[in-house]
């Protein structure tokens, strides 16, 4: 990371001298120490601000594709109530041990790229640049290819869309679903997970924020012939706010839903 780009992590202070002097603010604090909805580096500082951002402290929050737990390295330790599991520890996101309702917000992380879903081992991730992803974002084991069941990215968006329903059955309502994502070229196609995603849930989850983030290295290219498609070298948080069923175009609780809610 060169410097320039290690400055957009440093924290910045609120601007505390319109205070000392006396200024009047018209409303609020001046500030640049806004959230951003683009950064170059790692997932923990982004995903911290996140949480910061949208997750009340004290929430119970559901990691479901916890992994090794790398997006909660910047989170102050005992600011929430987490539950972490993976298909790692026994648990699929796709069928979770929780009581409707019972999750104030939900993180949700799976293997999202094509690659990750091969038949083989040895095939997962490819040859390339991406083998390195194999064991960290992935459970290290093939891919069941079960006759009729969705394959390459369309594997990726089935596990995508089936852990979406099981968020929605175990959030309250307005709860936050925080979801990882990348988009890919597969097959030779683009294909925009983050915006199949946003359409796919739109009925059931508010899509609230969404967050860019960029690789601070170049990504290393494998024997490429002619290039059709720009490289990716970013990825998405994108923030859901779950629907009210009975009132589906709220996105925020009134008061009322607060206190039933128990926030209030
Ligand atoms: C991209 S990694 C997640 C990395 C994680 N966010 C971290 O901070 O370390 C994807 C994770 O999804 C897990 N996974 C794959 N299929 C799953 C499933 N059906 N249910 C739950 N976890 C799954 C993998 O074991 C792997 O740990």
């Amino acid at each position: 990371m060169t410097a320039k780009q290690e400055r957009l992590w440093e924290e910045t202070p609120i601007d505390e001298t319109s205070q000392k002097r006396g200024r009047k603010r018209p409303d609020g604090e001046s500030t640049t120490n806004v959230v951003l909805s683009s950064y170059i580096g790692d997932n923990a500082p982004v995903f911290r601000e996140i949480l910061k951002l949208f997750v009340p402290a004290g929430s119970t929050v559901a990691d479901v594709t916890c992994g090794k737990g790398a997006f909660w390295k910047q989170v102050e330790e005992g600011s929430y109530k987490v539950l972490a599991t993976d298909i790692q520890t026994g648990v699929d996101c796709r069928d979770l041990p929780y009581e409707d309702g019972s999750i104030d917000a939900l993180v949700l992380d799976p293997p999202y790229m094509e690659g990750l879903f091969r038949t083989t081992t040895d095939e997962m991730a490819g040859s390339g640049s991406h083998s390195a992803f194999r064991d960290h974002y992935s459970d290290g084991k093939a891919t069941e290819q079960l006759d009729g069941t969705p394959k390459y990215h369309d594997a990726v968006v089935d596990l995508y869309l089936r852990a979406g329903q099981e968020a929605k059955r175990v959030l309250r309502n307005y709860g936050i679903f925080i979801v990882k994502c990348q988009d890919e070229v597969s097959a030779n196609t683009q294909r925009l997970t983050h915006v199949e995603l946003v359409n796919a849930w739109a009925e059931d989850f508010y899509c609230k924020d969404l967050f860019v983030i960029t690789r601070p290295n170049r990504p290393g290219i494998v024997r490429l012939l002619r290039q059709e498609h720009a490289r990716k070298n970013h990825s998405y948080f994108l923030v859901f706010v779950k629907r009210n069923p009975r009132y589906p175009k709220r996105i925020r609780p009134t008061k009322g839903e607060l206190t039933e809610l128990g926030l209030g």
